[in-house]
């Protein structure tokens, strides 16, 4: 496909991820190399809803380590069931902390992010892999939808392995 995003600016969250869904398909169908995805995934996320920070943690042995991202310098390892990515990544499922300050053990690679959004990457075997994290300098941009839309990305990345 051409490397190019078309989405409409002034429509909802919703209808923004319903044009996203498939150019996002189109976009790795045929590209094997996980690294690339990643990295082009992470860049059309923030490039349609310039979050603060967007990107990727892949599990290697008892850490998550920092993958393809867009946004500023992050920490490179988070241990398991450590900060939102860790505790995502421990009990298997999305995670939506609208104030980070009131998780507690929130790694704060930056004092400007302030919500948060992880959603675990899964095998075949259903085993964690990886997770997608979203982080917002704002208090009121992420929610259900993000949620959703999310996991329907992080399962097209399943399907990638
Ligand atoms: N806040 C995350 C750490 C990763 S950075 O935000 C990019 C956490 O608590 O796991």
């Amino acid at each position: 496909m051409a490397e190019e995003l078309f989405i409409e600016k002034e429509v909802s969250k919703k209808e923004k991820y319903e044009a996203l869904l498939p150019q996002l398909k189109a976009l790795v169908d045929g590209e094997p190399d996980l690294i690339a995805n990643l990295a082009n995934l992470s860049a059309a996320l923030h490039e349609v809803f310039a979050w603060w920070w967007v990107g990727f943690y892949w599990v290697k042995a008892d850490e998550l380590v920092l993958g393809p991202f867009q946004g500023p310098i992050a920490c490179t390892r988070i241990r398991f069931g450590k900060g939102v990515c860790g505790t995502a990544w421990k009990e298997q499922k999305s995670l939506l902390v609208p104030d980070v300050n009131a998780f507690a053990g929130h790694i704060a690679c930056s004092s400007s992010s302030v919500s948060e959004i992880v959603v675990p990457i899964v095998d075949v075997h259903q085993t964690v892999v990886g997770v997608l994290d979203v982080d917002s300098e704002k208090y009121d941009t992420l929610d259900e939808t993000d949620v959703h839309y999310l996991e329907l990305i992080c399962e097209l990345i399943s399907t990638k392995l």
